[in-house]
């Protein structure tokens, strides 16, 4: 151990939770760090900066490890930390809002009636329209296809299950953590392609690497029923966005739900897109950031290595 405090490098606003387990005197944590001894980073994107040689090991406030290039890292035998199920119970609640907007058409509804503001008119006749043209549908007895069997994935099955919806799941690599966490009311299917099919919801709980880049894609989009409605709050690059837009000018897909908007998809009427807002609770950022402080500060102070 140095006989000075350590350095930290925080690249993006880290909650409190997390840099009061750095205390000073063992920790100096900072913007402004030359030489840092680790980084501290939620969604900077660590691929287009050079990471300074003096650097021991990276924390990711966030279970997702994209924006970090760990391979490179590795063979530097620098390790990095991430916060796996820090923020699942966020995520779990945005992709139940996102089910609960497009099934009942809350979006559109909610233009329709600030439209009215200054509009003349009956109110009453206006609001008799907005009842007819934006009435949806339940999620009770609907499928959920459910594609990732993770931390999320297993929270969003059970919470969906819990407002009476079937689930219908897919992980060809389940771990036993989650196969335990798994509703034993979840039936699960043999393929990407049996979720697409047989759900009326699809959600996304993958991450990004190469054998999940448009997983959803032209070829098994035109699976989904008309009224089904796809939901990615796992990563930008799982669905092919383009052809998920392609899929709603052809009503082959009801709404396109999705955390990662970019200018091709903003302005769509049937795409919902939320600024990566799944992980934004004050809660997660806590839990996210406590949880990698801690793995951090055990192995800067005493080079242990633990799983979040
Ligand atoms: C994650 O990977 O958990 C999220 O990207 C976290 C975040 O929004 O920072």
């Amino acid at each position: 151990m140095p006989d000075r405090p350590f350095g930290i490098l925080v690249l993006n606003s880290i909650s409190r939770s997390g840099l009061d387990r750095l205390p000073p005197g063992s920790f100096v944590v900072g913007k402004d760090i030359a030489e840092p001894d680790a980084i501290l980073v939620r969604s900077a994107d660590l691929h287009a900066m050079s990471i300074p040689s003096s650097v021991l090991a990276i924390a990711r406030a966030g279970a997702g490890t994209n924006n970090i290039p760990v391979k490179d890292l590795s063979a530097r035998g620098v390790p990095v930390f991430n916060a796996p199920g820090g923020n699942a119970n966020a995520v779990k609640e945005l992709v139940l809002a996102g089910m609960l907007m497009a099934a009942r058409n809350l979006a559109p509804a909610q233009r329709f009636v600030a439209g009215l503001q200054g509009a003349g008119g009956p109110l009453e006749k206006a609001i008799e329209d907005g009842k007819k043209a934006f009435a949806g549908a339940e999620l009770a007895n609907q499928t959920l296809g459910v594609i990732g069997l993770g931390k999320v994935g297993c929270l969003v099955a059970d919470a969906a299950i819990k407002l009476g919806m079937q689930v219908l799941g897919y992980d060809p690599e389940i771990t036993v953590d989650a196969a335990w966490s798994l509703p034993s009311q979840v039936k699960r299917a043999a393929s990407v392609n049996e979720v697409l099919k047989n759900a009326t919801f699809v959600s996304l709980h993958v991450p990004l690497v190469p054998a999940t880049r448009h997983l959803v894609n032209a070829d098994n989009l035109r699976l989904l029923k008309p009224e089904s409605v796809l939901l990615n709050f796992s990563r930008e690059g799982v669905v092919d966005d383009g052809a998920a837009l392609q899929a709603l000018d052809a009503q082959q897909l009801a709404w396109y739900v999705c955390d990662f908007p970019h200018p091709g998809i903003l302005a769509h009427a049937k795409v919902l897109a939320f600024p990566h807002l799944g992980a934004s609770t004050r809660e997660a950022e806590d839990n996210c950031a406590a949880m990698v402080a801690d793995q951090l500060r055990e192995f800067l102070e005493h080079g242990t290595i633990r799983n979040a």
